[in-house]
């Protein structure tokens, strides 16, 4: 595959492929597919996790990295992305990793001119793949299936990516999604792919309890003002009260980063059903299949060249 933008561009087939792949990295599987090759991480929101992994997974595929920071860059000067993208395919990246605030940003930078593979890092409020793809490990390797799981996602749904991307490919793997948190988040992309519930109902049913973080800089002024944190912990915060509730196999998930005490309970985070520290782990090994998959194609692309040359 060319580029990795979102999850529905992705078939059934190739989510496994890139999953077990993935568990391969993860159990000493080695590639130097990027040697002699430069990545660029052109992030345009803050991040931790997705901008270190993939720096991490660049590195053990023997890339090198081109730095980048949106703040001291020429976009400061009005450059367009993708101005900024063909500029980085021209002095020799292969790989941009991109986060950008604009839904769907790189529809603008998809076309037959443009060689560098691009990684969808997050856009906006839209796809998250390497999240979801990590997400999707951790599940995996915990119950070895996703047929018939049934998987509650708790939070900020509206606005969040994980959620949008999580959804989709968990229902078309085969579980059973179910949402809780506030009312107004639970908005009419996700009615038809399931039920909205109390906090309470989903500890108790759910084999995989997700929890997504108050977006607070994607909120109106308005909505800011009135959100208690308080509040919000009671309704729909994930203390050891609801933990007790859960199945014994159950998971607590969350894409990090946590507020504490805000959507889960400091001593959540660690307790034994928590899997919050394996995603992050996953993490480097799911964004390293996601860059073999897409240099794989120039190898191929290589072999038919060199093929056709003699
Ligand atoms: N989960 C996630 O995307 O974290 P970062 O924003 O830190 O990359």
């Amino acid at each position: 595959m060319k580029n990795i933008l979102s999850m529905s561009q992705l078939t059934n087939n190739e989510v496994y492929d890139l999953m077990e792949t993935a568990i391969d990295f993860k159990a000493g599987k080695e590639s130097d597919i990027g040697l002699d090759k430069f990545a660029i991480n052109l992030f345009f929101e803050n991040s931790t996790r997705t901008k270190s992994s993939f720096q991490v997974a660049e590195m053990k595929l023997g890339m090198k990295e081109i730095m980048f920071d949106a703040s001291t860059s020429s976009v400061t000067k009005g450059e367009s992305l993708y101005d900024t993208v063909k500029t980085v395919e021209s002095i020799g990246a292969s790989v941009a990793v991109i986060r950008h605030p604009q839904d769907k940003y790189y529809e603008k930078l998809i076309n037959d001119n443009m060689k560098i593979h691009i990684i969808n890092g997050g856009d906006g409020t839209g796809q998250h793949p390497s999240q979801s793809l990590l997400d999707l490990m951790t599940i995996y390797e915990h119950f070895g299936h996703f047929e018939g799981l049934k998987v509650g996602i708790i939070g900020d749904l509206s606005h969040s990516r994980v959620a949008h991307s999580n959804a989709e490919i968990l229902t078309r793997l085969g579980a059973d999604v179910s949402f809780g948190g506030l009312d107004s988040w639970y908005t009419d992309e996700f009615k038809p792919i399931g039920s909205h519930m109390s906090v309470d109902e989903l500890c108790q049913e759910m084999d995989v309890v997700m929890l997504l973080r108050v977006q607070h800089e994607r909120l109106s002024a308005e909505e800011n003002e009135e959100f208690s944190k308080e509040d919000y912990f009671n309704k729909y915060g994930l203390d050891m009260r609801r933990v007790n509730m859960m199945k014994s196999d159950a998971m607590i998930m969350h894409p990090a980063p946590i507020n504490r005490g805000v959507e889960i309970a400091s001593d959540v985070v660690e307790c034994n059903k928590s899997y919050i520290f394996q995603q992050m782990q996953n993490g480097v090994f799911v964004r390293m299949a996601m860059i073999e998959a897409v240099l794989q194609g120039d190898n191929v692309d290589n072999k038919i060249n060199k093929k056709r040359q003699s």
